[in-house]
Order: structure tokens, then sequence, then C-alpha cells
């Protein structure tokens, strides 16, 4: 099953719970929240207690991702506050296995997401203790850029894997996807789809998280 995860990271803020709402009754189930900390990334973003907020005014499927140095710090308080699935970066953990542990052992899913330039060959061993992988199509930092075409390729690789392996792995994709790419990536394996600026800075967010389940559901249905 694909979905659609509409990132708030280009959401209006000061209208966080209309702008929830709107994707909400476009079908959306699940909301992707961006942590930056300035220093892993060059942007800063939400902790915790925004989390928690959010976490009152849904019940969608939190979906935290971590662009944080030192993640293991703050993993008990975004499952504290909330977060369903929480991912980290493979470059900012010096002992991802022990840091993916932590993360289902507070209760949500993890995930570990690897930078465009980061093979997917370094899961090889790990990716069986994950629930997810998340392959950053940008250089993770800020919203509205272009999705880098190599990125699919590790897709199709990370895909052959699951296949091989028999694994019970989403793999989720962050980063300039838009209505016009998004059949080619679903065909290339993706099932959690992040999108920011194509929702939210659309003229009807709730129009496009409805064609966009669409376009999805009819590519997956094309390659099955
Ligand atoms: C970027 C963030 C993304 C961002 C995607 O570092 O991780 O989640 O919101 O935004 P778009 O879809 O606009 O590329
Ligand atoms: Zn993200």
């Amino acid at each position: 099953m694909v979905e659609i995860i509409p990132s708030i990271l280009s959401a209006d803020f000061a209208r966080l719970a209309e702008e929830i709402a709107r994707v909400e009754r476009g079908g959306a189930t699940m909301l992707h929240l961006d942590v930056m900390d300035g220093h892993f990334v060059p942007n800063l973003t939400i902790g915790p207690p925004v989390v928690e907020s959010i976490r009152k005014a849904t019940r969608a499927h939190l979906d935290v991702h971590l662009m944080i140095e030192n993640p293991e710090r703050f993993i008990p308080a975004f499952a504290q506050a909330g977060a369903n699935s929480i991912s980290v970066h493979s470059e900012a953990c010096r002992h991802l296995d022990a840091v993916v542990g932590l993360i289902r052992s507070e209760g949500p899913m993890a995930g570990i997401v690897l930078n465009p330039a980061t093979p997917v060959s370094m899961l090889k061993d790990v990716v069986e203790v994950a629930d997810y992988v998340l392959l950053m199509s940008v250089n993770p930092g800020f919203g509205g850029q272009t999705l880098i075409p190599y990125v699919l390729e590790k897709a199709r690789e990370l895909e052959r894997i699951r296949r091989e392996k028999r694994l019970a792995l989403s793999i989720e994709i962050d980063g300039g996807v838009h209505r016009e790419n998004l059949a080619e990536v679903v065909r290339a394996g993706c099932d959690w789809i992040v999108t920011g600026s194509a929702i939210f800075h659309s003229s009807d967010p709730e129009a496009t998280v409805r064609e966009m389940r669409e376009i999805a559901a009819q590519a997956q249905a094309v390659q099955c």
C-alpha cells in the first residue's frame, strides 16, 4: 500500500491544525515531521513540544524524521510526544544498530535514513532490524528542492534486497516528489512517499493529496 505523506515543513505553522485537517480530508493518514538542529543540517525546525501539540490535533500516524546530531539523546522525548515512527540518519549515528534498538524499545517503528551520497550497500546487515528505510532524494535541510535522479536507482536496488531477503520493510522517499514524477517514484519501489511543497504550496492541498493518492495507486496497479 503506497502512502502519500505530507511534510508539514512547507505548511503554514501559524495555522498548522487547519493545514493538517485539509490534507487529512484529502485522504492522508500519515504526516511527516522534520526535526532539524542547525548542526546536522543548515536549518532549524521543531522539537518535542510541537510534536506533542500536533499529537493532540490529529490521529494520523506521526512520522518523525530526525536530522540532528546525537539523535539518541532525544528519541525518548519524541516517542513520549507521540511519534509513531522515528528515523535517524546513518551519517549521524556512530552506533546505528543500538539507536535503532532504542527507538523500538521506546515504542515507535524505527527507520534508517540515507543521504543521497550514502550507498544502499551500507544497509547490508542492519537492514534486517529496521522497519523502514528513508532514502533522501535531496540533500536534507530545505523543502522545495529538485529530486536527484540517481536516488531512484538506489530505491530499485533496495527493492531488490527487500524481495531477495523477503523483508517486511517500507521504503520511504523524501524530497522533490511532485505529481509529475510520482508514478516513476512508485515504480522504483517506494511505498512511503513524503511530499511537502507540492502539497502545501498548491492552491488546494486537499485536492492535491487526493490526486497524488490516485496517481500512486494507479502506478502501483500497473506494476503488479
Ligand atoms: C528536507 C525534508 C523534507 C521536505 C521535503 O530536508 O526532509 O521532508 O519537507 O519537501 P519537498 O517535498 O518540498 O521537497
Ligand atoms: Zn523529511
